[in-house]
């Protein structure tokens, strides 16, 4: 490796390095034979046959554009080229991805080609998960967590090059890395910068990069012919199992491929598929599985294989041998709603690239087939041509905040591929002055910049801070650990749903689905510390309980501790879960942190409706919650879901007492109508009744003391 000189590397001397018996990259260590398997396989891929003519642009140009179809080489073949070439510079390689599954996948693979353990020369990053040491060269990293690594380092200075790949999903996060990275390369004349994506969409980041080299690569693709529903189906999961059958039974070799929306569609289909049939090997593929399930994707297997996956099969993860695809239309999108103030989780309809992209997956090895579980008309007339940038869908309070910090102060004006929408931009800001992140002139406030270095939401620091005036911070901590883990704890198998509910009854808090969820946190730990207990795993099946997500979410407090150890004065000491106020204080706190999520009782005669407090949103309280019933008047909310119906998920009971105080709630602060009248008479109605409750009760406290001092 010492002899390769930056910027020089030939394909020739690289490649030479990677035939030779030696590691290059492990000194006193030979190569593996499964190795040189991997490497047969790899030279045969489009980017590995094209590696001079990249190498050459490479060295020519600071930014390059690469595109090519799915399945060529650039998440896994094109960072190993580049490491090559850098390998004098001392620096790292990273490479990006929105996905944490495809992080961790594609870091897998590569550290396997290049026959080093996974967090040695090759490692991987993602949110409070990392594999990578001092060695560390090539870092697949998600683009949020390079995107919080820049808000410390807006020179990318530990770092030769940046890979942005999977470019063309435009999320929030790649959408900030590329307008850092534009003015990052200006400052930096030896830092290089690689765009890549898949063949879509292009051409907006061509026009932001004009000076930008490009380099595509055309695989070669099989024609896939497309076959439709006649009719539409609203059920769409046994129409996967029949066409699933169908294939089985009637058609050629060749794997299946088949996209649905959910984890919960995923196991179900699943299931029914492995009840019928033992010759067919069928494989889940979603973010919240095992690592090792994940990679049994890629094992050969006797039978045919069906593989059912989430969208993260569509470009970031190629499966070989896929002949079928079968495409239910479907994806989850979250979608932040500025008028609600809330990122909704919706299953909408995929966009006309993605079922082309889906439909490509089948014709990789050879001439495929892809049925699709809608018709040919709702294809044309319901989904969009491609979806549009996160930039203009995403929340952006906490990336507003991560520019202020950087010493971005109109982030209005900020050179963006494509500016956020005014709105949502405003509130933004609003949401930022709220929390007293920022001031008046929207400068950035000591609060705000620890809230923007928080590992979680920057909303979480005023919960911290409210939590420590009522003695309840660690409560806090832990809750926004567990909103940060990336499934819930609670699990509700469809099966055997009705035994959940019971076995969740112990952790129950009538009147919050927080406290709920700490108590079945603290029943956990206390679980794992009780020796001669059952096995922590055997514990959790039992409680059903999500032991993965439960474990994640120490880790994240653990580390939030560490973090805030400077910041806040966090004792040792928590809230005795015996003291009769135990419930009111975190109640109270959640009411008075998260106060711009609070919903009031409407009188309805079909059900119980709540109503949010300032944008009016009516919405029932989800199933699954301890409230569902609707007794109270008065909730804080943590989700507003809208597949559907709407619903408010994780919600507590709140006093409006604790709220009257807050100029949120003010008269001034309710919205109006144009004639100026109360848009929510109710929510006024409530508020001051709760206001002359508190009056009356002063006046009792006063008239208490003067017959006090009339006694003495
Ligand atoms: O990024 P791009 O879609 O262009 O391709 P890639 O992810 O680099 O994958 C290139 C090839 O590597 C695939 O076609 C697979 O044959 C193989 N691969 C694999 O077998 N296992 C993985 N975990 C990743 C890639
Ligand atoms: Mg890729």
């Amino acid at each position: 490796m010492n002899d390769l000189q930056q910027n020089q590397t030939t394909a020739q001397q690289a490649e030479s390095l990677e035939d030779s018996r030696a590691n290059p990259l492990r000194p006193h260590e030979l190569h593996s034979s499964r190795y040189f398997q991997l490497l047969k396989s790899r030279r045969k891929l489009p980017v590995s046959l094209r590696r001079q003519e990249f190498l050459d642009i490479y060295h020519d140009s600071q930014v390059i554009l690469v595109s090519g179809e799915t399945g060529s080489g650039k998440t896994t073949q094109i960072p190993q080229f580049i490491l090559f070439d850098e390998w004098e510079s001392g620096k790292k390689v990273a490479c990006t991805q929105p996905r944490r599954l495809a992080t961790t996948s594609v870091a897998t693979r590569t550290a396997a080609e290049l026959d080093v353990p996974l967090g040695d020369q090759v490692g991987y990053s993602v949110r409070f998960e990392r594999k990578t040491s001092r060695m560390t060269r090539l870092k697949y990293m998600t683009d949020g967590l390079l995107l919080s690594e820049a808000s410390k380092d807006r020179d990318f200075s530990a770092y030769s090059c940046v890979i942005l790949d999977e470019a063309h999903e435009r999320t929030l996060s790649t959408d900030l890395l590329m307008a850092l990275l534009k003015m990052a390369t200006s400052r930096r004349p030896c830092l290089k910068v690689v765009i890549m994506s898949a063949t879509l969409n292009v051409e907006k980041i061509q026009s932001y990069f004009p000076a930008a080299a490009t380099f595509e690569i055309s695989g070669k693709v099989h024609p896939v012919q497309i076959h439709y529903l006649s009719h539409s189906t609203p059920r769409y999961c046994y129409c996967a199992v029949t066409v699933v059958k169908h294939i089985h039974k009637n058609m050629a070799e060749g794997d299946i491929l088949l996209f649905l929306p959910t984890s919960g569609d995923i196991e179900m289909v699943c299931s029914i598929l492995r009840d019928e049939y033992e010759d067919l090997t069928i494989l889940p593929l979603y973010s919240a599985l095992s690592r090792a399930r994940q990679e049994e994707i890629f094992e050969d297997s006797e039978y045919r294989k069906c593989i059912v996956a989430t969208n993260v099969a569509e470009t970031s993860i190629t499966i070989d041998g896929i002949v079928y695809v079968v495409d239910s239309g479907l994806e989850i999108r979250p979608v932040y709603n500025p008028r609600l103030r809330m990122s909704t989780v919706l299953t909408s309809p995929i966009s006309k690239a993605s079922a082309k992209q889906r439909a490509g997956r089948a014709g990789r090895t050879q001439p495929g087939i892809c049925f699709r579980l809608y018709t040919e008309q709702t294809h044309r007339a319901c989904f969009i041509p491609s979806a549009p940038p996160g930039i203009l869908e995403g929340e952006l309070a906490s990336q507003i905040l991560l520019l202020k910090v950087m010493g971005f102060d109109s982030v209005g004006t900020f050179d963006f591929v494509d500016p956020p929408h005014p709105e949502v931009y405003l509130r933004g800001l609003q949401d930022l002055r709220s929390m007293r992140y920022i001031d008046d002139k929207g400068t950035i406030t000591r609060t705000g910049r620890i809230a923007a270095r928080l590992s979680v939401h920057p909303k979480w620091l005023n919960a911290f801070m409210e939590g420590q005036k009522n003695g309840c911070l660690r409560e806090m901590i832990d809750l926004a650990a567990i909103s940060s883990t990336q499934h819930p704890i609670f699990l509700r198998p469809p099966p055997a749903r009705f035994a959940a509910d019971i076995a969740h009854q112990r952790f129950a808090c009538p009147l919050s689905d927080h406290i709920s969820q700490l108590n079945a946190l603290h029943a956990y730990e206390s679980a794992i510390k009780t020796e001669n207990r059952l096995p922590i795993n055997q514990w959790c099946f039992d409680a059903f309980l999500n032991r993965r997500a439960l474990s994640e979410a120490v880790r994240i407090r653990d580390q939030l501790v560490v973090s805030l150890q400077n910041e806040l004065a966090i004792t040792k000491e928590v809230c005795r879960f015996e003291d009769a106020e135990y419930d009111t204080h975190i109640r109270k706190t959640l009411a008075r942190s998260f106060f711009y999520q609070c919903a009031l009782k409407h009188p309805d005669m079909f059900g119980t409706i709540y109503r949010t407090v300032h944008e009016g949103h009516t919405a029932g309280i989800h199933p699954e919650s301890v409230l569902s019933e609707g007794i109270q008047e008065w909730m804080v909310y943590s989700e507003f879901v809208s597949s559907g119906t709407p619903y408010l998920q994780t919600v507590t009971a709140v006093d409006p007492a604790w709220l009257i105080d807050l100029d949120f709630f003010q008269d001034d602060s309710l919205p109006k109508t144009a004639d100026g009248n109360f848009k929510q008479p109710l929510v006024k109605k409530s508020l001051d009744k709760a206001r002359k409750k508190r009056d009356s009760l002063e006046e009792d406290l006063i008239s208490f003391e003067i017959l006090d001092l009339k006694a003495t």
